[in-house]
């Protein structure tokens, strides 16, 4: 299929766009490189710079067949002291996307959405059925986007699925996670076993979890592009599918850290600070609906090799 992936020179995004590629789908990547890296587009790709809300110029009588829209904002704790970018770039942005979409006759479209629009939820296995109750504008934009496409498959001639990603970690050859703020624990835990911070600071230690940190469902970026490949061929016209993606099973930060211990041999010094905002203690997929939907399977389960793999590309990249 001719394909327009939006966010392909981001982590996710590169590594969607590769195996899309590898597919032997036409790819053109839509990017304004705020966060992605020009030389994260995989070779075969178009390139277009610019943002979503000018997709119209780009859709125009390109044969795109689906969108693949992954480009957005995504940082948390900026949502909170910045709603406003997160309204305009993620909420509008994608609104005029679909708009231009529509507009020019292309009518299936696969969104990055978030377990964030979960917020922080009591019950231990998160199905797509758990009430949506964002804690931060981030996660809020990522509904408002879920709510928009159900609308828009709902009123007709249009296609949706949403893929709601916990914690995505790991790369794929050439492609890995290289953010400008780092916020994210393995990224960080690997900046200290490589000699750029002296200590990971864990946030909070008293947690109704099993060793008082919480607990998260890592997921390898490779199996979230493949994802997205089964995705493509289970949109129908008319309905909007949401598809948690994870493991089904959740580490504590420390046994993440004990991990990147093992992994890169350094003793990686922890020292427990605050709660940060927002973190809820558990947060775990249920990934039922992937499996049936999708016929999707995750093959790299296992925290070791996501960390493994961020480590080989952490060192090539001499990050
Ligand atoms: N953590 C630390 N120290 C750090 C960084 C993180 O202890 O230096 C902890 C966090 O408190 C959290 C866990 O490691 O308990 C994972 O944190 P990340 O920042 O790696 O990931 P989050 O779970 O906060 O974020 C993920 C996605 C977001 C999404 C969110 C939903 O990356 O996009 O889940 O809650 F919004």
């Amino acid at each position: 299929m001719r394909l327009l992936v939006t966010g392909g020179a981001g982590y996710i995004g590169s590594v969607v766009a590769a195996r899309l590629l590898e597919e032997g789908h036409h790819v053109t990547v839509l990017d304004d490189l705020s966060e992605g890296h020009r030389d994260a587009v995989p070779a075969g790709a178009r390139f277009v710079q610019g943002r979503i809300h000018d997709a119209a110029r780009v859709i125009d009588g390109a044969g795109f067949e689906a969108v693949v829209h992954l480009a957005a904002f995504s940082l948390v704790g900026e949502s909170v002291e910045h709603p406003a970018r997160y309204e305009e770039n993620n909420v509008l942005g994608t609104a005029r996307l679909c708009n231009a979409m529509q507009t020019l006759g292309v009518n299936k479209i696969i969104v990055s959405s978030t377990a964030a629009v979960y917020g922080e939820p009591d019950v231990a296995i998160i199905t797509e059925e758990t009430k949506t109750a964002p804690v931060n504008p981030y996660g809020s934009s990522k509904l408002a986007i879920d709510n928009d496409l159900s609308r828009r498959t709902h009123a007709g001639e249009f296609a949706a699925i949403s893929l709601r990603y916990f914690n995505v970690a790991g790369a794929y050859g050439p492609y890995g996670e290289r953010h400008r703020q780092e916020t994210h624990l393995i990224p960080i835990a690997l900046e200290v076993a490589l000699g750029k911070r002296a200590s990971l600071t864990i946030f909070g230690d008293d947690f109704p979890t099993p060793d008082g940190t919480c607990v998260r469902d890592y997921i390898h970026v490779l199996d979230i592009a493949n994802a997205h490949v089964r995705a493509m061929a289970a949109l129908e016209v008319g309905y909007h599918d949401i598809v948690n993606l994870g493991n089904g099973s959740g580490f504590s930060v420390q046994e993440v850290a004990e991990a990147v211990r093992n992994v890169t041999g350094h003793p990686l010094p922890t020292e427990i600070g605050p709660r940060r905002a927002g973190d809820p203690a558990v947060l775990v997929a249920s990934n039922e609906r992937a499996r049936t939907h999708l016929g999707w399977i995750p093959e790299y389960p296992d925290v070791t090799t996501m960390v493994e793999d961020a480590w080989r590309f952490a060192q090539e990249r001499g990050a």
